[in-house]
C-alpha cells in the first residue's frame, strides 16, 4: 500500500499540490466549500429524521431537495480531497485521524444505505405530519454523530501534520 501511496506523491499531480506555491490553499478552500455544502445539507437532513427541524415538510421533499447539493458538493470534495492527499499521501496515510476519517465516513455510507434499504425504502409516501418511526430517528442521530466525527477528524489532521 505504501508503495502505491509513495507513487502517487511522486506523480506529477502530487509534486505540483506539493511545489507549487498556491495551490494546496487554494484546493484546501475548495475542499472546505465544498463538505460545507455536504455537511450543512446532511444536517438538515439528519435533523428533519430526528424530528428537530422543519417539521411542517415531509422527510421525501426535505431529502429529494438536499440529496442534489450534498451529491455534488462530495464529488467536489473527493477530488479536491484527492488531490490533497497526493501531495503527502504517504504521512496522510500514516496519520490516525485521516484513517478514521474514512472509517467514519464508511460507517455513515452503511447507516446511510440501510436507512433507505430498510426503514426509508417508502419513504417518499410519508406525509409531513407522519409520525416517523424511532429507527429513522436513530439513523438521523447516528449520522449526524458520524459527519461530526468526520468534520473534527478532518480538521485535527492539520493540526498533528506537518504539511
Ligand atoms: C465530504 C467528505 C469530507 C469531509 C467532511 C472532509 C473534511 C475535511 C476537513 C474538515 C478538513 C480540514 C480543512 C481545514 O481545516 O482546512 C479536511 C482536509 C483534508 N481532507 Fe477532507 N473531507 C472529506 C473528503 C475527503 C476525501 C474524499 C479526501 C481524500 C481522498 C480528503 C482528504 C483531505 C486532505 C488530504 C485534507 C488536508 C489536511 C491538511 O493537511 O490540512 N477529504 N477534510
Amino acid at each position: 500500500m505504501e508503495q502505491l501511496f509513495q507513487w502517487l506523491q511522486n506523480s506529477p499531480l502530487g509534486a505540483a499540490v506539493r511545489m507549487q506555491g498556491d495551490l494546496f490553499p487554494i484546493l484546501e478552500t475548495i475542499h472546505v466549500i465544498s463538505i460545507t455544502a455536504t455537511v450543512g445539507c446532511i444536517v438538515i437532513m439528519d435533523l428533519r429524521l430526528v424530528g428537530l427541524v422543519w417539521t411542517k415538510r415531509s422527510v421525501g421533499r426535505v431529502i429529494g431537495d438536499a440529496l442534489p447539493v450534498v451529491w455534488i458538493g462530495f464529488v467536489i470534495a473527493l477530488i479536491s480531497g484527492f488531490a490533497l492527499f497526493a501531495s503527502h499521501a504517504v504521512n496522510y496515510w500514516r496519520d490516525s485521524w485521516f484513517v478514521w476519517k474514512f472509517v467514519f465516513m464508511a460507517m455513515a455510507f452503511v447507516n446511510q444505505l440501510v436507512f433507505h434499504i430498510i426503514t426509508g425504502k417508502d419513504l417518499h409516501s410519508w406525509k409531513a405530519s407522519f409520525q416517523l418511526p424511532v429507527s429513522a430517528k436513530v439513523a438521523g442521530a447516528v449520522s449526524l454523530a458520524l459527519w461530526i466525527a468526520i468534520v473534527a477528524c478532518g480538521r485535527m489532521i492539520g493540526f498533528t501534520m506537518d504539511v
